[in-house]
């Protein structure tokens, strides 16, 4: 249990949150009723006016404080005037109603530019990574997934109107709360359209890219936080991208569930090495520091195949440089493993994306064909043999190609191959069919139900 410090010398009423004033540390909470004052008195070195934004928020937003006070930055200074306050210029200014009047501008808003003032390198790592552009671009560019959040989710096909409150709903509850969006601003300099907050890729209105606190979650910013798998999980779940739930069921998350809560999580970066976990966790693996490998936020960098998109191919380009990262992901394993174990995880993985690329390639010569002779509906949505396709590469397939990757046998299998031969089968079928009777079947054999 955490224990309490209260300070010698002060009236009763006042926590001083001073690290060179001599305190007493009194019996953990539990023992002795919670006392504990909300009025903080500030009178370390930092300036008046950082100290009364803290002064007065410890009183109106108090769970704010008790994390910012656990956390490293909030031990060395670093406080809401270095985050939040912005110059009076910026397209995101606005005032709290503690500083109304006064000449100091503020913004609820903070991308990867304001901690890149500090952290230049890992910023400039993050940017380069797909967590950072490539993120946000499908729900802000990319015409096809409008159509999707908005014509089709959004029930614009049934005349719910098109920029209605709840035709936004999808993105605003869904993809932007991983993705990111473009954060648009009202006539006060505030978010407009529930823009705002978003995911990992947010797009700010002052040109900067990056939310880093779906990792660091706010106000402690953690690094122990963030080796755990569980800050990757609020996004890498589910039956497109079951990366946590395949994870938990590899022998790594096996051990990370046994003996993880023995572990030491808080070695500075770099020096976070095997022996301090005895097995990887996904940062581990995709960012930190290990053996010779320094951290990264580049999440892109030791990665061979691109495993998201409908076929899979080396990376290269934006999406990283796929020799290099295979490399670099085979030097992370030998911290543990002997090269003839890797060799083989690593000829799997590629066997995996060559049968999946098999798959892939026949059901897209059918679609081809299909698409030749007229015989594919209109609305994909609602369209058996589309919506199966769809299934094959981004539901089935996925867990087919990241179960393997990463070592979770049940969905590289049950949930992966196996399903894959049944919605491809299914699939052959249907074109068989249409061929043969040259239209398209009247009712949708698939309703929509992906295969779980
Ligand atoms: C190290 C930088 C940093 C410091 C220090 C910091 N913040 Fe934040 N704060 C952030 C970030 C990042 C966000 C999330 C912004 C986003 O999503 O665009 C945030 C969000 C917020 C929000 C809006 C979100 C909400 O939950 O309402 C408030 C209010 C806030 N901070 C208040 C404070 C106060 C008060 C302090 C001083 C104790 C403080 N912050 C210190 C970085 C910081
Ligand atoms: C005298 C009290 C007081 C002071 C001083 C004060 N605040 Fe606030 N602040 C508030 C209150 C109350 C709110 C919530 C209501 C509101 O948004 O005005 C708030 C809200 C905020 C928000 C969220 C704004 C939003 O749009 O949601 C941020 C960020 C913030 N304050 C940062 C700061 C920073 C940085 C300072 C110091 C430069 C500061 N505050 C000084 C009382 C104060
Ligand atoms: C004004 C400078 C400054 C700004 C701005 C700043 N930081 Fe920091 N940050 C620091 C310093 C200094 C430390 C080291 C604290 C220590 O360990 O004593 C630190 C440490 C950290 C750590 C390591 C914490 C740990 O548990 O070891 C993280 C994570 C972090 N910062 C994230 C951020 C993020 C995210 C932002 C932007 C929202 C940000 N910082 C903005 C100065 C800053
Ligand atoms: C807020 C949601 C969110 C969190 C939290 C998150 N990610 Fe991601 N991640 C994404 C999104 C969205 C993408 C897709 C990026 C793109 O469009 O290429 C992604 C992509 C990736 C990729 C593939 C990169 C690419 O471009 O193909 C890796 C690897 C990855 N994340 C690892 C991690 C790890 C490890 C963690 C935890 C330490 C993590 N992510 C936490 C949302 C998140
Ligand atoms: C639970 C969080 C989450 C939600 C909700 C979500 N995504 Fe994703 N998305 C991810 C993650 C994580 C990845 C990366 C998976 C990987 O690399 O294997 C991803 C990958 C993608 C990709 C492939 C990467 C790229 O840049 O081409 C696209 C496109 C995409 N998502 C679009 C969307 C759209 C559009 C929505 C809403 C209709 C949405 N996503 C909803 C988390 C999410
Ligand atoms: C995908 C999750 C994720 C995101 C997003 C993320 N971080 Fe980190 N961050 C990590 C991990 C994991 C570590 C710990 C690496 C280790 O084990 O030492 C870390 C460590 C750090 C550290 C400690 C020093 C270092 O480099 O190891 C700083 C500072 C930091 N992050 C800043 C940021 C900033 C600034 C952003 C936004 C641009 C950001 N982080 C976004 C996962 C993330
Ligand atoms: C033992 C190391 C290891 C661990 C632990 C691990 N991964 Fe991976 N991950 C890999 C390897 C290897 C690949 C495939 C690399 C390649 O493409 O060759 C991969 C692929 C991925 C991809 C697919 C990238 C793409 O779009 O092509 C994502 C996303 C991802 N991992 C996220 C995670 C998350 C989230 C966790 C934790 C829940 C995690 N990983 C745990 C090693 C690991
Ligand atoms: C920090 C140490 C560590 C790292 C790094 C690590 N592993 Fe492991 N791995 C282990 C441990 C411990 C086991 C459990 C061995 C057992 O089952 O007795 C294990 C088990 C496995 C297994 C299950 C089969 C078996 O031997 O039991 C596979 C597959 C595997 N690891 C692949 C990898 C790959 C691929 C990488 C690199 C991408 C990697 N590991 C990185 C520690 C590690």
């Amino acid at each position: 249990m955490r224990k309490k410090f209260i300070c010698k010398g002060l009236l009763s009423s006042t926590i001083l949150l001073n690290a060179f004033t001599v305190c007493a540390v009194t019996a953990p909470a539990a023992e002795m009723p919670n006392l504990a004052p909300k009025d903080i008195v500030i009178k370390r070195g930092m300036s008046e006016e950082a100290a009364k934004c803290i002064e007065c928020h410890a009183n109106k937003t108090p769970g704010i404080i008790a994390s910012w006070k656990q956390g490293k930055m909030g031990h060395a200074n670093i406080t809401c005037y270095d985050c939040h306050v912005v110059e009076k210029t910026s397209p995101m200014a606005s005032q709290c109603s503690g500083i109304k009047g006064t000449n100091t501008y503020i913004s609820p808003m903070v991308s990867s530019k304001t901690c890149e003032r500090c952290h230049p390198a890992e910023v400039e790592q993050f940017l380069k990574s797909g967590h950072a552009n490539l993120s946000g671009a499908p729900v802000v560019e990319k015409e096809k997934f409008l159509k999707l959040m908005y014509q089709h989710e959004g029930g614009g096909f049934m005349g719910n109107e098109m920029g209605s409150p709840s035709n936004r709903a999808p993105r605003a509850s869904g993809c932007q709360i991983c993705h990111g969006t473009q954060v648009e601003l009202g006539p006060d300099n505030k978010p407009i359209k529930e823009t705002w907050p978003g995911g990992v890729g947010t797009r700010y209105p002052d040109g900067s890219v990056g939310n880093c606190t779906v990792c660091h979650t706010r106000h402690q910013f953690s690094i122990a936080e963030v080796r755990k798998p569980e800050a990757c999980a609020s996004c890498h779940l589910g039956p497109d991208h079951p990366d946590i739930e395949i994870y938990l069921e590899s022998k790594h998350g096996q051990i990370f569930q046994t003996r993880g809560e023995e572990w030491n999580w808080d070695a500075a970066p770099d020096t976070w090495q095997p022996g301090d976990y005895s097995a990887p966790t996904c940062a581990v693996c995709h960012m930190s520091g290990i053996g010779e490998l320094s951290t990264t936020h580049n999440v892109n960098e030791r990665l061979k195949w691109d495993l998201v998109h409908p076929r899979s191919e080396l990376r290269s380009g934006v999406r990283g440089d796929g020799e290099k990262g295979d490399m670099l992901m085979r030097k992370v394993c030998a911290n543990c493993h002997g090269t003839t174990h890797t060799d083989v995880q690593m000829q799997t993985l590629d066997n995996v994306v060559e049968l999946y690329n098999k798959y892939y390639d026949k059901a897209t010569d059918m679609q081809k064909a299909l698409e030749a002779k007229g015989l594919l509906g209109k609305d994909p949505w609602q369209d058996g043999f589309q919506e199966l396709y769809y299934f094959l590469w981004h539901h089935t397939g996925r867990r087919a190609r990241q179960g393997a990757a990463m070592n979770g046998p049940d969905y590289a299998h049950w949930h992966g191959f196996f399903q894959m031969q049944q919605v491809y089968k299914d699939m052959v079928a249907l074109y068989d069919w249409r061929m043969k009777n040259n239209k398209i079947e009247e009712l949708s054999h698939v309703m929509s139900t992906a295969p779980d």
